[in-house]
């Protein structure tokens, strides 16, 4: 029987938020539509507020993001029906990830924090909505993170070619499909989040257009160097991180042991360069013959930086996911619709192996319509 389900996300970046429809009947799975709906400014400017400065956070600030969250997801789901002439009521349930305040996976209280209240998007879509992926795995031991490889695995995965899928939102996930071998998938560190950081502080742009700012310098080897020995690159998996790793703070105390400053060009080359270097090392160390590394996320679009992938990755073929079907922008929208799937028949939606957590789990909380 064919079901309807629809994956709500806003990721790292903080860009958009991504909506998606998706048919799934039996292990077939289409996506019949996809939406992106716009942040509200207001509300984009208090999570960066928040996201930067955790130290500074007023409560009730939080509690109205969560409501403005909710509405602007609320709205983006019934906007994506509208598009695609679906009922509210033919649609069996929406997955909505939320948006990440704060992922902190180690220590003694390990957490992960996302908002969007899930009530109002049930009760303004009068859809059921699954949401609090993350928490389940962190509560029985894992990162939490990543969570999207299992759908990699159900959509992306072959029975003889060795695959790679890469997503490179605000930070850059891999996930490796080994046929007959467990799966594996991580975070390898910033995807754009860097990049981006860095041309809105000197372009006072979003990001990085096409990646022509970047191409138009070259890296700087020993920036590149001390960027490269930041703990988490040594960490092995499972392991997860978030801006609270990675952030222009950071940078610039790197840059400040430089005896000279490179120019803003050369720092976004660089950064583009990390990104790239990051996942070329990380895949090196784990997979003995290379096969299909499939791109997916905002950093698909950025072209030096897929110049730089190319480069530094030998016998790969770098192709995109939308060679195995799906665009590169809604992979993760279409991953939590599959994950309220499911949810919804109490199927595990978490690899251990993955996150790290000492079983598998059905994920999240259901918000009924
Ligand atoms: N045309 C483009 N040229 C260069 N970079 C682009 C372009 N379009 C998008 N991007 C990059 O992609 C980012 C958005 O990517 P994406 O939505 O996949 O990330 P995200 O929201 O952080 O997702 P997630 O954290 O769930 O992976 C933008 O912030 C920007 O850096
Ligand atoms: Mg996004």
């Amino acid at each position: 029987m064919t079901e309807y389900f629809i994956g709500l996300i806003s990721g790292t970046s903080m860009d958009a938020i991504d909506a998606v429809l998706l048919e799934i009947d039996g292990e077939e799975i289409r996506i019949d539509a996809t939406h992106s709906h716009p942040i509200p400014a207001d509300s984009l400017r208090s999570l960066r507020r928040i996201v930067e400065h955790p130290e500074l956070v007023d409560l009730a600030e939080v509690g109205e993001l969560d409501v403005a969250l909710g509405r602007a997801f609320s709205t983006a789901a019934l906007e994506l029906l509208e598009k695609s002439d679906r009922q509210p009521g033919s649609v069996s349930a929406i997955g909505s990830h939320g948006q990440t305040l704060l992922h902190s996976p180690h220590g003694e209280r390990p957490f992960t924090l996302q908002i969007g209240d899930p009530n109002i998007i049930a009760a303004g879509t009068g859809i059921t909505t699954v949401a609090d992926f993350r928490r389940r795995d962190v509560a029985i031991g894992g990162q939490g993170a990543p969570l999207v490889p299992a759908f990699h695995r159900a959509v992306f995965s072959s029975a003889d070619e060795p695959r790679a899928v890469l997503n490179i939102g605000g930070i850059a996930n891999l996930t490796l499909l080994l046929p007959g071998k467990d799966v594996i998938g991580f975070d390898t560190g910033p995807g754009n989040n860097l990049m981006d950081a860095w041309a809105r502080r000197k372009k006072g742009e979003p990001y990085d257009k096409g990646g022509a700012w970047g191409a138009s310098a070259d890296c700087d080897n020993e920036l590149l160097k001390l960027l490269l020995e930041h703990e988490y690159f040594l960490r092995s998996p499972p392991k997860s991180t978030g801006p609270e790793d990675f952030h222009l703070e950071w940078l610039q105390t790197q840059l400040d042991s430089l005896h000279t400053a490179p120019s803003p060009a050369t720092i976004q080359a660089t950064l583009c360069e990390l990104t790239a270097t990051t996942v070329a090392l990380a895949l090196e160390g784990l997979v003995p013959e290379p096969g299909g590394l499939y791109v997916c996320g905002g950093g698909a679009h950025n072209r030096a930086l897929m110049q730089r992938l190319s480069d530094r990755l030998t016998g790969w073929r770098l192709e995109t996911t939308e060679s195995l079907g799906i665009g590169v922008d809604w992979v993760e929208a279409a991953a939590f619709g599959w994950l309220a799937h499911r949810t919804m028949n109490r199927l595990p939606g978490n690899l251990p192996g993955v996150t790290g957590a000492t079983r598998e789990a059905v994920l999240g909380a259901i918000y009924p319509a």
